[in-house]
């Protein structure tokens, strides 16, 4: 099969589009869709730093990557790539030494802050994590200390690797549970919160498959291991409806999201921000701790029980 642009071999069929596109084309269309995305995502001002959330697995190396080629030449905007360390031996350690090699090379700062200064590593919570799945924890503790060092820098925006597929199983499941408010929190965020850096996702618009084709004809270097604590989460279930929907249905997973779009200014208008205030750890929170300290005292607790 030849690419629909040039005579070139396809490397892939957009199946809700029918185009056939070579490496080099393919490329060039997924950067142009994320640049836009960026650009109507974000406002930035000569001065600014926008922290990434760099996992080193495909999706946050891709969205490194074009950032880097967006912004990477500009002296007067800063990036910076924060990793978090969980403490999972054998899993984060060389998704670690990717990104830390990914960015020396690029000249992008970077930095990494670890579950074990809150004495919580993965390794130790997760045969103690009782009823709650270990990923609870995870998430919460992974998404303070990520807010935690945006902060710090004095990042405007912090980017995450969100694609696609992550955006429409979200708005799915928070359908399906009824949460419509947690639907409309959903980012990207345009409203700014004190002590909260607005998140934003420049892979929204990027199914799941075409972010690792990507990864591969660019020659980004990621890491594909799976957590040993990973487990069949209810997301799971949402993923294989939004996949099959769009098996027989190419673009739905476009349509879900491009639904969502017009909803949210309703959504945002009826559950505007909650006045949020500042936990003792220095986070924000809307009751009187936040909920990663929350789930702390609850594990030392049961820590301490056992
Ligand atoms: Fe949930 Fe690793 S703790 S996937
Ligand atoms: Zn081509
Ligand atoms: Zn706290």
């Amino acid at each position: 099969m030849r690419c629909d642009q040039c005579s070139s071999e396809a490397v892939t069929l957009i199946r809700y589009n029918g185009s056939h596109l070579c490496a080099e084309h393919f490329r060039t269309y997924v950067e142009k869709r994320v640049k836009k995305e960026i650009r109507k995502q974000i406002d930035v001002h000569p001065g600014d730093t926008i922290a990434v959330a760099v996992s080193g697995g495909k999706d946050s190396m891709v969205t490194l990557h074009i950032l880097d080629t967006v912004f990477g030449e500009r002296k007067d905007i800063s990036l910076c790539a924060i990793s978090i360390d969980e403490g999972i031996k054998g899993y984060r350690p060389p998704s670690l030494d990717i990104v830390r090699d990914f960015c020396k090379e690029r000249g992008i700062a970077s930095c990494v802050r670890s579950f074990s200064e809150m004495d919580m590593e993965m390794d130790r919570i997760a045969s103690v994590s009782g009823e709650n799945s270990p990923c609870t924890y995870c998430g919460v503790f992974r998404r303070k200390l990520m807010n935690d060092q945006a902060r710090e820098i004095g990042a405007k925006y912090l980017a995450t690797g969100h694609n696609l597929d992550d955006m429409a199983q979200s708005i799915m499941m928070n359908f399906v549970r009824g949460d419509v408010e947690r639907l409309a929190r959903l980012g990207p965020h345009t409203k700014i919160q004190p002590g909260l850096i607005p998140r934003f996702h420049p892979l929204r618009l990027i199914p799941e498959k075409e972010s690792l084709l990507y990864a591969i004809v660019a020659g980004i270097p990621f890491w594909d291991g799976e957590c040993p604590y990973y487990m069949e989460a209810l997301r799971n279930q949402y993923r294989d409806v939004v996949d099959q929907l769009e098996d027989r249905s190419p673009g739905s997973k476009f349509s879900i999201l491009a639904s969502y779009d017009t909803l949210k200014p309703m959504l945002a208008e009826h559950f505007p921000p909650s006045g949020l205030r500042l936990c003792s750890c220095g986070e924000p929170t809307l009751g009187e701790r936040c909920k990663a300290c929350e789930l702390r005292s609850s594990l030392e607790k049961r820590i301490k029980g056992l």
